[in-house]
């Protein structure tokens, strides 16, 4: 190698190694937005609260279909945030907290090299969200546990604990231990350091409400310093330890408690994204072969969105840069069509707003306008002959509707649109196996996608649709190979999808059970794409 080749090289791995790119995932209201607003103050993007307003009020879904309906897309604030700590930087991509649009986060945590598992102490873990937690453990995605809401009442840590092991089935290691709760929340003890960090609960506005002690221990005549000294020596006892390597590989999360509204306990969260969390890792081909990030440009679509501004009327399609440098006008290959694309038009995302990215390293986000072959899933790299990343997992649709043009000489509009939309990932086109229907039958997993492609159809492509339900309500993926077994079973029918995918569609619950005890032998899973069959049978 040349001498600039390994200058460049060394370059590139600094760059890589000094990014941390990770998406927070929880259930709508256990502080998602208020938490992003107070990690984007550390890092100087935001200057008072109050301004991440976007993600405020999407709640439920009827404030999420408003939403909807003025933006026109679904989940429009789920792009990344880029902001700079202690010399590292990090890349926040966000996920819509709304069940019906999970598929979309799937796709986000595919494009994340850790997450955040952000819980209401109140709460814990709630079912709407029970399966992101799963897939994201599934995928052996390293997570990190936030509980937050520690100033009202709510579970007592040593319990939160226990729920997260049965939960989530994740060994927790508590970094910090909270000093009170709810009225009576004082502090936290940060049991790597044993420094006592206390609650000041005078309003300071952005800062944070730290006011600092030296050692837990000289707080020990305060009973209730005294009786969380105990706890976090039980917990240490029971051999709760942090183990760097098992959280890696995703079997143990460190867990820190506080309050974002308080802006209490979220410097110490950071500092554990920023010294425990992985810089970005060689990614999976569908040859089996890791792609190291030193090596040559690529980089993979996870999500595509259109008409995500009224000022910006075009198609975004968000990529993950995997492997090498990218710089401004840049040309690729699309390896799944093997056509060139010259990436001229690429833009750092940032909520609503975006400024021209002229380069980007492993880890970084590039929101590229003006490629509309581009869809989710997709890899881009500068040698043509690259072997593609591996599919990006997503959910079985469980909601299947055919779809008809109210007006039948919109036939060309009603195709194009339906087309587009599923190369979006808004539904999924799927084809019949036992008859040649010429209606197609649309997938989702959550029924607002379903309203969004009604709504986009008429007002992007002029179409007016019509959707009617289907004899089928259970769904599960199956081998190709296995569809003759599906199509011979009373009231079951099997579907492809775009890609090749082969879909089990089953009358109810019950014949599905029927199914599988008549044949044990074939593989049912609700999950299409990377994740181990295993998860979510
Ligand atoms: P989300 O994005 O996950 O849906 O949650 P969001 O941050 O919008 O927070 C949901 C509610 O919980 C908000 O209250 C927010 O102020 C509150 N909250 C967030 N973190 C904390 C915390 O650490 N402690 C307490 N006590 N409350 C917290 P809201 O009344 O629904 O809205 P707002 O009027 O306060 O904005």
């Amino acid at each position: 190698m040349s001498a600039q080749a390994s200058t460049e090289l060394q370059m590139l791995e600094g760059e890589a190694a000094r990014r941390r790119t990770f998406a927070i995932i929880s259930h709508p209201d256990a502080g998602k937005t208020t938490l992003t607003e107070k990690l984007l103050l550390y890092g100087g993007q935001l200057r008072e609260a109050g301004q991440v307003q976007a993600r405020g009020g999407r709640r439920n879904a009827v404030s999420d279909w408003t939403e909807l309906e003025q933006t026109r897309g679904i989940s429009v604030t789920s792009t990344s945030m880029r902001f700079e700590h202690a010399g590292t930087m990090l890349n926040l991509l966000d996920t819509p907290g709304h069940r019906d649009f999970s598929e979309d986060t799937l796709r986000v945590l595919a494009a994340a090299d850790s997450a955040v598992i952000l819980l209401d102490a109140a709460r814990g873990v709630q079912e709407q969200t029970r399966m992101l937690f799963e897939v994201a453990r599934a995928r052996g995605l390293p997570l990190i546990t936030f509980i937050n809401k520690f100033d009202r009442p709510g579970m007592e840590p040593l319990e939160m604990l226990d729920h997260i092991e049965t939960e989530l089935n994740l060994r927790p290691a508590p970094l910090t231990w909270p000093v009170g709760s709810g009225g009576e929340f004082r502090g936290l003890i940060d049991r790597r350091t044993d420094r006592a960090i206390a609650l000041d609960r005078t309003p300071r506005g952005a800062q944070a409400a730290h006011a600092e002690t030296a050692s837990a221990q000289t707080m020990a005549d305060d009973p209730h310093w005294a009786a969380a000294l105990e706890e976090s020596e039980l917990v240490s006892g029971a051999g709760e330890a942090f183990d760097e390597a098992a959280f890696l590989s995703g079997t143990c999360t460190p867990v820190l408690f506080g309050s974002a509204m308080w802006n209490f306990g979220i410097s110490e969260l950071l500092d554990v994204i920023v010294t425990h969390a992985p810089p970005p890792q060689p990614r999976f081909q569908v040859d089996g072969q890791a792609r190291e990030v030193g090596a040559p440009f690529s980089a993979q679509v996870f999500k595509v969105q259109a008409n995500t501004d009224p000022r910006h009327r075009d198609r975004l399609a968000f990529l993950r840069v995997c492997s090498g440098r990218f710089e401004r006008g840049m040309r690729v290959t699309n390896v799944r069509t093997g056509r060139p694309i010259t990436l001229a038009h690429v833009h750092e995302v940032f909520g609503r707003d975006r400024g021209e990215l002229l380069e980007a390293w492993p880890g970084d986000v590039m929101g590229v306008s003006g490629v509309r072959e581009l869809r989710v899933g997709d890899t881009v790299a500068v040698a043509a002959d690259t072997s593609p990343f591996r599919a990006i997992a997503t959910l079985v649709p469980e909601h299947l509707v055919t779809a008809h043009a109210v007006d039948s000489s919109k036939r060309k509009q009603f195709r194009r649109g339906l087309e587009q939309l599923d190369e979006e990932g808004v539904v999924h086109l799927l084809s019949r196996l036992s008859v040649d229907d010429r209606v197609p039958t649309l997938g989702a997993v959550g029924q607002l996608q379903l309203e969004v492609c009604l709504h986009r159809m008429r007002t992007e492509f002029g179409c007016e649709i019509r959707l009617d339900p289907t004899p089928w309500t259970v769904t599960r993926r199956v081998d190709a190979s296995e569809v003759d077994k599906v199509l011979n079973f009373d009231r079951a029918e099997a579907f492809r999808r775009g890609d090749g995918a082969t879909i089990a569609a089953f009358a109810d619950a019950y014949r599905l059970r029927r199914f599988i005890q008549l044949h044990p032998e074939v593989e049912l899973t609700r999950l299409l794409g990377d994740v181990p069959a295993t998860v979510l049978q």
